[in-house]
């Protein structure tokens, strides 16, 4: 069980507005609450942030912003007296436009040694004056920039897959792959339990960077498969995964990789947890599954399937800090996924918010009954939705700002955590500052407001996963279970409990069992399960 911490969201120890890592370490008795086994942070590096600390200017030092290398210290012991570990994240596709090694290769010469660090390019057309190649960036427009070289005339091309200030680093040089070995132990030497790693499907282009008509994030369309996109899933990357894989071997305890892989088919994304590459992989395609019991059914027995065949852990998650949150996704009344990094803003048709909370919640008590490894997005305890009202003025994000406002981004699942029900950011920082307002309303969803409520959301998921502990269910086996299961009901066995999610609108006769967990916490009715409602019994 692993939770996600978005840094800057979370606390803000010193009043600056964005929270930092002394404001975790002050937080952490409210996260192993919980029950968890590890926190994976978002970055926390040295940054300009223009996405967000994507974009890393020195992988081996804490942003000023976050704190010091002191205070990352400081966090790992008072995680480790806890019983937690700390995840933290690599982002190895691409750095910052101020990285040390970026600035030298924009002052070296075309074809020098500093450059093929990158993928620098000439441009085609009269004088070069048009891109490479036809690659878009995942944030909107191309995905390569024109520099202007030392004599003050336009010159080469740079590659970057996201922003502008995020170049790619050249992954068919040998120097890449030493500097980030370099990095990986450099962590691993503070005692980190591991890393996510950001994009992990991207690092190797296919030889000449051939046109690509498909999109840009590889999703399949009509004639351009995901498995023909020459900028993912190449075969090269595997043998970096091999090698960071031992390298991990080489330190005591366990260390895991976990990637951010897009890839799909969910057979093809196996691959990156064979036994000698990643530990766990994110499951985005049980993320975008619809509220539809057919579909459902068939990605998580899908996804079982793939991770069995190569002996990883199955992994589920519903929500992170790219994607709408699912407690606002499951009120929009209609079956289509959010895509990454298509917000709602107050412009839009508003979700329904009780109806997205009640399947959110119920969609969070399936998952958690599941076998394997559950990732849990900060906030999600309480119950958080989405911001679908923020002003465009504060939105951040780039692909807000390179889509001319088209795409509004992922501002709306990044707005600072409410810990208090007083205050003007309710306990987010000592003086009130917040870097993204919070909605009207939260005071109400606020930890303090929830941790003495018995039916609140935050004490149904700590039931849900302590239950989980006590009974063995993230190493359980899935069996699902047909005589509980309907047109509108999914029911399977994990372990002695028995978990039906009702996703139809008529209500269901459960069993005369006892009842461990339900999503409605102040559901009177010891038989019927109610229409977006999810039970776990105890199987006798
Ligand atoms: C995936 C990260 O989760 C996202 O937040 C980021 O913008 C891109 N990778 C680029 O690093
Ligand atoms: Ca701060």
């Amino acid at each position: 069980m692993i939770y996600q911490v978005y840094p800057r969201s979370f606390r803000d120890f010193n009043g600056d507005g964005i929270g930092d890592l002394q404001g975790i370490t002050a937080e952490l008795d409210q996260v192993a609450e919980l029950d968890i086994d590890a926190l994976w942070l978002s970055p926390f590096f040295c940054s300009p942030q223009l996405d967000g600390g994507y974009d890393v200017s020195d992988y081996c030092d804490v942003d000023p912003i976050f704190g010091t290398l002191a205070d990352f210290d400081d966090l790992i012991s008072s995680a480790t007296t806890r019983g937690l570990r700390i995840i933290i994240d690599l982002v190895p596709n691409h750095c910052s436009q101020e990285h040390r090694l970026f600035k030298r290769a924009l002052a070296a010469q075309p074809g020098s040694a500093e450059r093929e660090l990158f993928i620098f390019r000439d441009g085609t057309g009269e004088a070069g004056v048009l891109p490479p190649n036809n690659w878009q960036s995942h944030f909107g427009g191309p995905a390569w920039t024109r520099i202007v070289e030392a004599d003050g005339e336009p010159g080469q091309w740079y590659l970057h897959l996201f922003d502008s200030s995020q170049p790619d680093f050249n992954w068919d040089n040998r120097a890449v792959h030493e500097e980030f070995e370099r990095i990986l132990r450099f962590w691993l030497d503070r005692g980190v339990a591991g890393f996510r790693v950001d994009v992990a499907h991207a690092l190797v282009k296919a030889t000449g960077l051939p046109d690509w008509g498909g999109r840009a994030d590889g999703g399949s369309t009509p004639g351009f498969p995901f498995t023909d996109a020459p900028m993912f899933g190449q075969p090269g990357i595997h043998d970096i995964y091999r090698r960071w894989r031992s390298i991990l071997g080489e330190y005591d305890g366990e260390r895991i990789l976990c990637g951010e892989a897009s890839v799909d088919p969910l057979t093809r994304l196996a691959d990156w947890v064979r036994e000698d590459q990643m530990h766990q992989t994110f499951n985005f395609s049980y993320l975008a599954a619809p509220w539809d019991p057919t579909e459902l059914r068939r990605i998580v027995t899908a996804s079982l399937e793939a991770f069995d065949s190569v002996g990883a852990p199955t992994t589920w998650v519903l929500s992170n800090h790219d994607v709408v949150r699912h407690t606002t996704r499951f009120g929009q009344g209609h079956t289509e996924p959010h895509r990454n990094g298509d917000g709602i803003g107050p412009d839009d048709h508003q979700p329904d918010h009780d109806r997205g909370l009640r399947r959110g919640i119920a969609a969070s008590m399936f998952m958690v009954g599941l076998p394997g490894g559950v990732y849990l997005y900060q906030g999600e305890e309480l119950g958080l939705p989405d911001h679908t009202q923020m002003p465009h003025h504060f939105r951040q994000d780039p692909a807000y700002h390179r889509t001319g406002g088209n795409r509004l981004g992922r501002d709306g699942c990044r707005v600072p955590l409410p810990w208090t029900t007083e205050g003007p950011s309710l306990g987010y920082s000592p003086n009130g500052q917040s870097w993204l307002p919070q909605p009207e309303g939260w005071a109400a969803l606020s930890r303090e407001a929830q941790q003495s409520d018995p039916q609140s959301v935050l004490s149904l998921y700590k039931k849900a996963l302590s239950t989980r502990r006590q009974h063995g269910l993230g190493s359980g086996s899935l069996a699902w279970a047909e005589n509980h299961s309907t047109d509108t009901c999914l029911a399977f066995v994990n372990n002695d409990i028995l978990i039906i999610l009702n996703m139809g609108d008529t209500e269901y006769l459960i069993p005369d069992l006892p009842v461990l967990v339900r999503s409605d916490m102040a559901s009177t009715s010891s038989r019927m399960l109610a229409p977006e409602e999810c039970i776990w019994l105890q199987v006798v």
